[in-house]
């Protein structure tokens, strides 16, 4: 399975011949080679594994004892099932102490326990399911106000100063007193424990050297000490705010889930868990917007960006790059065996850079519509608590930075310097530099009453606009404009497959076009538009008012007229302006040499779009019904006669589409497919509803959905992530696997028989038909 490369050989002075895993595999040289501390994982983390994902994504490190697992689907395998992968290790120190550190430890009476992060079931679920209301949206929208005020304070001080070191005069300290706030630290403890928060990192994820040992053994001693009395102040008072005085309040009521070592040990863990991986986080996404300036520069003009630039950044350069696990049975990763007490790395950016998932991973792309994929938060049961706090604050430092210093930029030929671990990444220090004189805030005061409105959890993919020019507007047909629309900074544009349209916001309109000109040109889009009398803007718009030059925000492309590769054979029916998606559903048709028959209905010659490249490129295949001609399409003929291997698409006016679903009652169902621009979902009327229960398998909780609840509402509500996209039921990103129980289907997106197999569900508009459904989530 694995290569064996001699000592000689390799030139490395191990005997590599005599390595073998605990299971018996030889250790092949890259595995081997393989030390978190130092070298190349410590300068880039994602690449110095990419052999590793490429060759051999589950390997055996005898350098640091650990099987090290760094493919995307294993590590999201490995968070999932935390039964067999247990996170009793999380906390451990992965360099052991020597024994004059450890006698310094046993003088503070150190006994770092169980939290929640390194508890095992059943005591680590109902644990958290107790702690988990101060984390919800909701209850988290009570700190932003404080976050603003303090970001807003800080950058205050430097403001004119022109140049500043951003981690020591911000974004340390932020996190810090958010994260004692949100614990409900009293004040005047705050600095204290803010000395010794950093010890912490070290004694768990770093190789302190032996001398050092000892000074960090001391810090970590003081800071569980003081962790303690702070603990008893707060019991004296356990009514003030804080997510440790909810759990001093639970603990009378439910002593053995919350218990006294739980409590002492997160007041510690709990620090770190919430303030270093914020900071460095929120210095990552700083430093790499930055250094991709035309990306800030998007974000400065257009702040609704940052919400999906946070996660992307969190993929690319998360702050928690490597989490462990200890395997609690012999196992198997792939086909590699994993024996019992086996203990893993999980290397969640090597993952987040795991081109088999993402496109291009080790591209920053702020649009990336799977970015909030990314497993910088973990997975599953234990997936990160916090993660809508610190959603927040790092959306608060960018807008308020993006605001007040658009000019900033990174001072140039400064080094970044990494704290030596193997799981918290971010530079120690960010230098920047900006001209005072141009701080937009000194011509312009009222920027400061700019503020966004923080969604707080996932981002939605509505947000995701990208700025298109206007390249060309040519005359298409009487009344029928082609435009053609680039990026305005000349970037690729995403691919699209036919069907697909784009959302173009149109002064105060938003309106929807699809796609016609060729997918494999990835620089430029085309849309027809026709002038309609009864248009309520959006075609006028574009007629009397767009032209060469004029930038237009764009969402998508989105599909929500998929044309279905399996079909054995095609009919496609255009009528009118529905030419522009059946056109590009015929070209590819064709370019997939299949069989197909093209049906073109138009009332004049003149009017009809695209004529002579339809003529031009479908020949024989096309039919022309032109009404002022006397070739009118007989629908009902034409479809007499039904087909098992055929499948219809159309796109045109209603009475066209009501026709051919006429025409169509004998055919097979599902024969005939329409383009769906919206949906005839309405308000859910608690009346007519029933509340029913969600049981999240890879999370192990029960969520209950509300009778006037969408299932996305209710799973968000409960801190799970759930992409979405149209909230409609027309565009399937908010699709989620069920394993049990009877779906009562609502959307667009699922065929009769998808419906019928019940193992999926759009959680924007279908609910259970029953009392319960399991989800694989
Ligand atoms: C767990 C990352 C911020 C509280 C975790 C885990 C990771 C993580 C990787 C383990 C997940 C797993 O085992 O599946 C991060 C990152 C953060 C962040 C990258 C910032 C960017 C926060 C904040 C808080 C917090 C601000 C608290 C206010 C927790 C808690 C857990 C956790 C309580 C344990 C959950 C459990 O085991 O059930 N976090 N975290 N985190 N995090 Fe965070
Ligand atoms: Fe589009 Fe649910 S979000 S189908």
């Amino acid at each position: 399975r694995r290569t064996e490369v001699p000592a000689s050989a390799s030139g490395c002075p191990v005997d590599h011949s005599r390595l073998t895993s605990p299971t018996g595999c030889p250790v092949s040289a890259n595995a081997a080679a393989f030390d978190p501390f130092t070298g190349p994982y410590q300068e880039d983390p994602p690449g110095s594994l990419r052999w590793s994902r490429d060759e051999e994504p589950v390997f055996y490190s005898p350098e640091l004892g650990y099987w090290v697992i760094t493919r995307y689907e294993d590590v999201k395998a490995v968070f999932r099932d935390n039964e067999t992968f247990s996170p009793a290790n999380v906390l451990e120190k992965i360099t052991p102490f020597g024994d004059e550190a450890n006698a310094v430890l046993a003088k503070y009476d150190y006994a770092m326990g169980r939290t929640l992060v390194n508890e095992d079931e059943p005591a680590h679920m109902p644990r958290r399911r107790a702690l988990m209301e101060p984390f919800t949206p909701p209850a988290l929208a009570h700190h932003e106000p404080m976050v603003r005020r303090l970001v807003r304070e800080h950058v205050d001080r430097f403001i004119d100063r022109g140049k500043a070191e951003l981690v020591d005069e911000m974004l340390y300290e932020i996190p810090l007193t958010v994260a004692l706030h949100f614990l409900g630290v009293p004040e005047e403890d705050m600095d204290t424990l803010r000395k010794y928060s950093v010890a912490h990192t070290l004694n768990t994820w770093g190789r302190p050297a032996p001398e050092e040992q000892v000074a960090v053994a001391e810090n970590v001693g003081k800071f569980w000490q003081y962790a303690g009395k702070v603990l008893d102040k707060m019991r004296e008072d356990p009514s003030q705010p804080g997510w440790m005085q909810y759990g001093i309040r639970l603990q009378p009521e439910m002593p053995d889930i919350i218990t006294d070592s739980y409590l002492h040990s997160m007041m510690m863990a709990g620090i770190v868990a919430a303030h270093e991986t914020t900071a460095l986080a929120a210095t990552n996404a700083i430093k790499l917007l930055l250094e991709n300036r035309t990306l800030w520069e998007e974000i400065c003009a257009d702040p609704s960006l940052i919400a999906n630039a946070v996660e992307e950044c969190l993929r690319h350069s998360g702050s928690i790059i490597a989490w462990r696990r200890v395997a609690t049975k012999d196992t198997k990763i792939g086909d590699i065996e994993i024996p019992e007490g086996g203990k893993l790395l999980i290397v969640n950016t090597s993952a987040n850079h795991d081109e088999r998932f993402f496109d291009e991973p080790d591209e920053l792309d702020i649009r990336r519509e799977n970015a909030s994929d990314h497993l910088s938060f973990g997975y599953g049961s234990h997936q990160c608590m916090g993660k809508n706090l610190a959603r927040m604050e790092i959306q608060i430092f960018l807008e308020e930075l993006t605001t007040r210093i658009p000019h900033l930029e990174l001072v140039p030929d400064q080094e970044f310097t990494y704290l030596p671990n193997t799981s918290f990444r971010g530079p120690e220090r960010l230098w920047v530099q900006w001209d005072p004189a141009k701080n937009p805030e000194r011509t312009n005061p009222e920027i400061l009453d700019r503020q966004l409105k923080i969604k707080i959890g996932q981002p939605s993919k509505r947000s995701l606009t990208r700025t298109m020019e206007v390249r060309e507007v040519v005359a298409e047909a009487d009344d029928i404009v082609r435009i053609t629309l680039a990026d305005v900074h000349g970037r690729q544009l995403p691919t699209w497959s036919p069907g697909s349209h784009v959302d173009l916001e149109l002064g105060e309109l938003s309106r929807q076009y699809s796609l016609c000109g060729d997918p494999a040109d990835r620089s430029s889009y085309q849309i027809a538009v026709l002038k309609d009398p009864e248009s309520r803007g959006g075609s006028r718009f574009v007629h009397e008012q767009l032209s060469v030059g004029d930038t237009v925000p764009m969402r998508g492309p989105r599909n929500h007229f998929k044309l279905d590769s399996d079909a054995e054979r095609y009919l496609f029916i255009a009528g009118g302006i529905g030419i522009t998606p059946i056109l590009a559903m015929a070209d590819h048709a064709r370019r997939e040499g299949k069989d197909y028959e093209f049906h073109y209905c138009g009332s004049t010659r003149s009017a009809m779009a695209f004529l002579d490249r339809a003529v031009r490129d479908h020949g024989d295949r096309l039919v022309l019904h032109v009404s002022d001609e006397g070739t009118r399409l007989d629908v009902e003929s034409l479809l007499a006669e039904p087909r098992e291997d055929t499948q219809i698409y159309s796109c045109g006016p209603q009475r066209l589409l009501d026709a051919l679903a006429d025409a169509t009652a004998h055919w097979p169902e599902e024969s005939l497919r329409v383009e769906h621009f919206s949906s005839d979902l309405g308000e859910l009327d608690p009346e007519k509803e029933h509340a029913f229960d969600l049981k999240l398998a890879d999370s192990g909780i029960t969520v209950r959905v509300a009778a006037d609840q969408t299932v996305l509402a209710a799973l968000r509500a409960a801190n799970i992530d759930v992409p979405s996209d149209c909230e409609e039921g027309l565009c399937g990103s908010c699709e989620v696997g069920v394993s049990e129980g009877e779906v009562d289907h609502r959307d667009k997106v699922l065929t009769k028989s998808e419906r019928a197999l019940d193992n999926k569900m759009m959680t924007c508009c279908s609910r259970a038909c029953g009392s319960a459904l399991t989800l694989e989530l």
